[in-house]
């Protein structure tokens, strides 16, 4: 990415925060980072951390900007794009990370014809650990796509899907997959208490082997289908625990719980859609 190129966020919360925390860890120059939000006093730290221009006024930051990042949440986008529409002739790139909001609604919302990426990063990415899916609306150039992944880039894993409707394949996945693996961590160490563990110990052992398991798999040297057999033994520990998943269907439990969050994805898409 080029250090000319100028981003503004509109919402300087959470999300808001780790981008621009990443950026600027990545090298790119605060000066060219401009933000929006309604809080005044949130502006002023982030201002006083940062040392990025500050905007109460979305409109006056959209119009000065390459790319605008919309981490405001999902209810409030409607609203604010609305009131963009006459500040971007000069068509910036307009990158959504609110949960849900189809690419279809924010180009009407804006007025037609803007190059939009829809994203679905994850909590992760509050630590850098993110994991994103994105897509890209047919007004949005190569050299926008490479910017797009910059910006997200910053915190997360990018992933592009070429279909929107895939986007709530990957909300049921990484969108809210922490949390699946938040009450696997919670379900072992209420399991390890059970079987007479105190309960820090248990909790302390749940998050590390999570956290293992998860960088052994993610070096991609073995698949994790593998990795479970190679720490499987015959007639085993292991063993004894895989069968007892697999009589109670563990697989086919997963894939209820993804397919009841697809479903609900589906749901509020049109919900918050139909907010005109
Ligand atoms: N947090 C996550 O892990 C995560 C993961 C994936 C996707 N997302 C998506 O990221 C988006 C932002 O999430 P977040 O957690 O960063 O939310 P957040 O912390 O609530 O930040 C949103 C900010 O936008 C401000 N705001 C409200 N109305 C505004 C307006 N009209 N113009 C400008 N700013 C306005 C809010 O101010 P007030 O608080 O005063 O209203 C708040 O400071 C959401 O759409 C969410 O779906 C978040």
């Amino acid at each position: 990415m080029q250090n000319s190129t100028t981003i503004g966020f509109i919402g300087a919360g959470n999300m808001a925060y780790a981008l621009i925390s990443g950026l600027i860890r990545n090298g790119f120059n605060a000066q060219n980072i401009k933000l929006s939000d309604t809080d005044a006093d949130l502006l002023f730290q982030r201002q006083a951390e940062f040392n990025l221009e500050v905007f109460t006024d979305n409109t006056e930051l959209a119009s000065q900007c390459d790319v605008i990042v919309f981490a405001v949440k999902p209810q409030i986008l409607s609203i604010v794009c609305r009131e963009l529409q006459t500040h971007i002739d000069h068509q910036p790139l307009m990158i959504s990370i609110a949960a849900g909001v189809r690419s279809t609604d924010i180009n009407r919302w804006l007025g037609g014809d803007t190059a939009i990426v829809r994203s679905m990063p994850n909590t992760p990415a509050l630590l850098g650990k993110g994991a994103t899916g994105m897509m890209a609306n047919s007004t949005v150039s190569d050299e926008q796509k490479i910017l797009a992944e910059q910006v997200l880039g910053a915190v997360s894993e990018c992933l592009w899907v070429e279909d929107e409707k895939m986007l709530d394949a990957v909300t049921a996945l990484s969108g809210s997959g922490p949390a699946y693996f938040f009450l696997m961590i919670e379900s072992m160490t209420k399991a390890g208490v059970a079987l007479g563990l105190d309960e820090k110990t248990a909790e302390q052992l749940s998050i590390q082997t999570a956290l293992g398991a998860s960088m052994m798999a993610s070096k991609g040297e073995d698949s994790a289908h593998e990795l479970r057999a190679k720490v499987t033994s015959p007639n085993g520990t292991t063993q004894a625990a895989i069968e007892s998943f697999q009589d109670q269907n563990f697989e086919m439990i997963v894939s209820h719980a993804m397919r009841a969050a697809f479903d609900r994805a589906r749901e509020m898409g049109s919900e918050l859609g139909d907010n005109d």
